[in-house]
This record gives structure tokens, sequence and C-alpha cells, in this order.
């Protein structure tokens, strides 16, 4: 794939023309219609430039045009999911080399601005590529930008700006980046084992030049990772501990240091406290947190982003066997404390609990952030538009919101009171893994919060509801790479 700055194409190439709704609308189409000797004046009745419109033209046999519409008030998500839709929807017609003019209606725009509409534009065109049958026995008909030799031109009104190629390339990368996760999160239990997600970390870090470490199940039992060994005790497959690490190549000194742990739980049939049948295949995506944190490390990599980051993932399945943790037992954990298990299907909170207390023991990152499909009742309050965010500390939410809102990833803060602490108390262990039957939300991360040590610039996102929904890629729910903008942004924009 190429990516040029020039609206000089190739023959038989596609030309999208993206478009903002209001009052300049009628001189853009006038000026599309004179420009390409259109003489269907009804376009300007029928196109209105609403999200997502799409108008396929064809005035010759040389160029396909799609006159794409971005709304009146454009911001990357918009402009990230038209592209998307378009790409997705027009596969047929579009060809493998696509000009965008942005010049048509972001003449005014400034580099900057125009930077952030490309590269979520070129994210979005790309993303759209994805295709979901991966074990079907015969392959779909290819996208005809998944070729080698396929190609994008950008027309802008900065002809030559560095800015603005190297805004394509990160949407670029971004879209690779999230189709890889869309992949391992789609992936059923039995295709993606903890050995399978260890293997993929470890073919990224090569790739991107990161540093990786994988704890199999015998070191694990050494160095006590108890709470992820008592989940896997019901498993056919060996528990992992991935270790990633990522810095700049060029280290500019003192960097601002990121831990991001991921909940890995390859499918989650509840344990003993068995789950209902309904939707139970939908716990292949039970693993959404650790996608997030591994998508982006590797984003940050490939973007050479100026900062540290550092992701672990503890990574399991949760099944039902003779050998399962039953309700009531009680077990340790890597940080000492004991844990009376009163559901197994709270197993998120245990690896977690490990994997907290093992991030903050030897890394002790400037930030720290976990992601995890954690709970329904996440879900029951903020149904699939947001996740939940839980931290005591303002600045960190304050710039979790932003990167959010930047993204256009739903996000929503719940209270992290002390109160809630009391409803963990248990009489027989340090801490139960279950609080009262309402607030599942809060008390899960209060769970997590007491394995921090107080780590002061700490959150917990609950992506349960965001991870896996409706896509235009499948009938059924489907992985939507979520969080992988939405923490990149905070990197590159972290100011401490
Ligand atoms: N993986 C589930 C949470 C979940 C639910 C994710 C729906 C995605 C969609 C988690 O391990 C779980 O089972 N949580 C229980 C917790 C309860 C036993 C306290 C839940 O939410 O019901
Ligand atoms: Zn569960
Ligand atoms: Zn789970």
């Amino acid at each position: 794939m190429t990516i040029r700055l020039s609206e000089n194409t190739p023959e038989q190439s596609s030309l999208i023309i993206p478009l903002v709704a209001g009052a300049h609308l009628p001189a853009s189409l006038e000026a599309i219609s004179q420009k390409f000797g259109l003489t269907n004046t009804s376009i300007a009745q029928h196109f209105k430039a609403t999200k997502g419109a799409v108008i396929p033209l064809y005035p010759n046999n040389l160029q396909n045009i799609f006159l794409l519409g971005l709304g009146s008030q454009v911001d990357a998500m918009t402009c990230l999911s038209a592209f998307q839709g378009l790409s997705h929807q027009y596969k047929k017609q579009l060809s493998k080399t696509v000009c965008i003019d942005w010049e048509v209606a972001f003449a005014n725009s400034s580099e900057s601005e125009l930077a952030r509409w490309i590269e979520a534009g070129t994210n979005g065109l790309l993303l759209g590529t994805y295709a979901i049958g991966k074990y079907k026995s015969q392959a779909s008909q290819g996208h005809p930008l998944q070729q080698e030799s396929a190609g994008i031109y950008l027309n802008s009104p900065f002809k030559e700006s560095a800015a603005l190629l190297s805004a394509a390339s990160a949407g670029r990368q971004t879209a690779d980046t999230q189709m890889r996760i869309l992949d391992m999160v789609n992936a059923p239990g039995n295709k993606l084992r903890p050995i399978d997600m260890a293997h993929w970390v470890a073919e990224s870090a090569q790739r991107h030049h990161y540093k990786v470490r994988i704890i199999e199940k015998e070191e694990a039992q050494k160095i006590g990772l108890q709470a992820l060994l008592a989940v896997n005790r019901g498993s056919e497959w060996p528990p992992a501990f991935i270790i990633a690490e990522y810095e700049p190549s060029e280290n500019s000194g003192d960097l601002p240091h990121f831990g991001l742990v991921g909940k890995g739980v390859t499918f989650d049939t509840g344990g003993l406290s068995i789950k209902g049948a309904n939707n139970m295949h939908y716990m292949k995506s039970d693993m959404g947190g650790a996608a997030a944190v591994l998508g982006s490390i590797e984003l940050c990599a490939r973007l050479q982003i100026p900062a540290r980051v550092t992701a672990i993932v503890p990574t399991t399945d949760n099944c039902v066997d003779a050998m399962s943790i039953k309700p009531g037992d009680i077990i340790g954990s890597y940080s000492g404390k004991t844990i009376e298990v009163i559901d197994t299907d709270a197993e998120g909170r245990l690896i977690l609990a490990d994997g907290l207390a093992y991030m903050e023991k030897h890394f002790a990152p400037d930030v720290m952030i976990d992601l995890a499909t954690l709970t329904g009742s996440c879900v029951r309050a903020l149904g699939y538009h947001a996740a939940g965010l839980f931290t005591q500390n303002d600045q960190l939410a304050d710039a979790l919101r932003e990167a959010a809102r930047v993204s256009g990833e739903g996000l929503w803060r719940l209270p992290l009171w002390e109160a809630y602490q009391k409803d963990l108390e248990s009489d027989v262990a340090d801490i139960k893994n279950l609080g009262g039957p309402v607030a599942g939300a809060i008390t899960a991360a209060k769970f997590l919060e007491n394995f921090t040590s107080h780590h002061p610039c700490w959150a917990h996102m609950d992506i349960a509801g965001v991870a896996f929904g409706n896509s235009i890629f499948s009938q059924q729910k489907s992985a939507t790479a979520y969080g992988i903008r939405l923490l990149t942004q905070l990197i590159r924009s972290w100011k401490p």
C-alpha cells in the first residue's frame, strides 16, 4: 500500500469527496459538477451531506466518484465511521487506488485540523476492508484496498505537507492494528488460547521492536500468581502471564511511564457458578481488555510515541471441571492477600488482582490503567454506548475523558467511594470477590483497588458493554477494538 500527497491518480481509480453539510454545500456541489461535467442537477436536491450519506457517481468509465457526507459538525469518529461505511458498503465498486479530495470542502481548514480528519478518514477507509469470516473454508472476495499494489492519494490545500502524510500513515497503522485486534477478539475460545495470545504478542513485539516476556505456568507457581492459577484450575490449557514493554528507539530521557493491565479471559463459562446458555458464546470476547491493551502497545510502538508503555495480560479461560475452584474456596494472590471466592464467575477481578499487584511491585508506572470486560452490572448501567470509568484521581479522569472525547469512544465516570469497601469484607479471608446485590460494577472496581497498593494515579475501565457489539461486519455481535484509539490518544497527549 502506498500513500501519496497527489491528485494525479492512475487510471481506473476511485475518487472520494468528503463533504460537510451546511451553507457551503451548494457551492461545493456546483464546483464538483463543473469539474466533472455533471449535468445531473438533482444531486443538490438529494445529497445533504448528512453523516455517512454516500452518492456514487459514474461520470465516465475512467473513474468512480463517491460523494461522502460528514454531517455539519465534523469530528474524528464521524469521519472514521463515514469512511468505514463507504469502504465496506462499496467494496465492489471501489478501485485499488483511491484518491480522497480534501480540497473541495476543507479549503479553509488549518493543517492540524485537516491532519485529524485525514488520520480518521484513512483509518476508516482501511478499517472498512475488514472481513470477519476468517474460519470459513472459502474466503470471501477480498477488498481492493487490501491488494499489495493498492494506493491512497490525498489531494488537499497543503500540497507537500509532511504532517498530512504522517497523519494518513498513522491512520493506516491504526486500522491495521485494529483489524488484528478484531481478529483476536472475534476468535473463539478454541482458536485463541492463552498460548495463542502469548504467541501473538511475541510476534508483534518482534515485528515492531518492543520487548516481551511470557511467564508460563511453572514459573507462575514459583512466583505466586495464585489468583490467576486458581481461575486456571478448571482449564484444559495452562495460563500465561504476558509482560510487554515498549519505549521509543530513540529514548529522549525522562518519558512518562504507562502501565496497562488487561483482562485476558479467553472464554468465560462462569466456572462452577456457571452462566446460562443464552449468549454464552459471546464470552469468547472476555479478553477484550487484554486486546485493547495489546493493541495499544503495538500501536504506540508502530507510531514511535514518546512514552514508556508496559502492558501486562494475565490470561486463562474460566471452565468447569472437577479441578475447578468452588464457591467458598479461599485462595491466595500475588499481593499476599487471601480471597474468599463467593462466585467463580467473578473471575476477571481475580486474575486482574495479580496483574495489578505485579505491575505496581515491579514497574511502579506513573500511570496505571486496567481495562476489563468485568461486569454485566456496568452494561446494565451504561448500555452499549460507554465504558465505566473508576478512579480516585480527578486529573487522570479528566485526561481519560478528554482522550475519549477526541477518539469518539464513550466513557462515563462512576464513583469509587470508601462506603463500597464494606460490601467486600469477608469473615474468613482478607476480602471476598463478590459485593452486595447492587452496584456490581462499583464493587468490582473497589475490589481491584485493593490490589493497587494505593497507586496515586490508577484508573479502571469496565468495557463489558463496548468491547463487543453490533457492527457493520457481522450479523451477530462482534468485536469493536474499543480502547486502542482512546489509550493511544491518552498516551500521545499526556502532559504530566
Ligand atoms: N465476563 C463477565 C462480565 C460480562 C458480562 C462481560 C456481560 C461482557 C458482557 C464477568 O466475568 C462476569 O461474569 N461477571 C459477573 C459478576 C458477578 C458474578 C458478580 C456478572 O457481571 O454477572
Ligand atoms: Zn465471569
Ligand atoms: Zn469474565
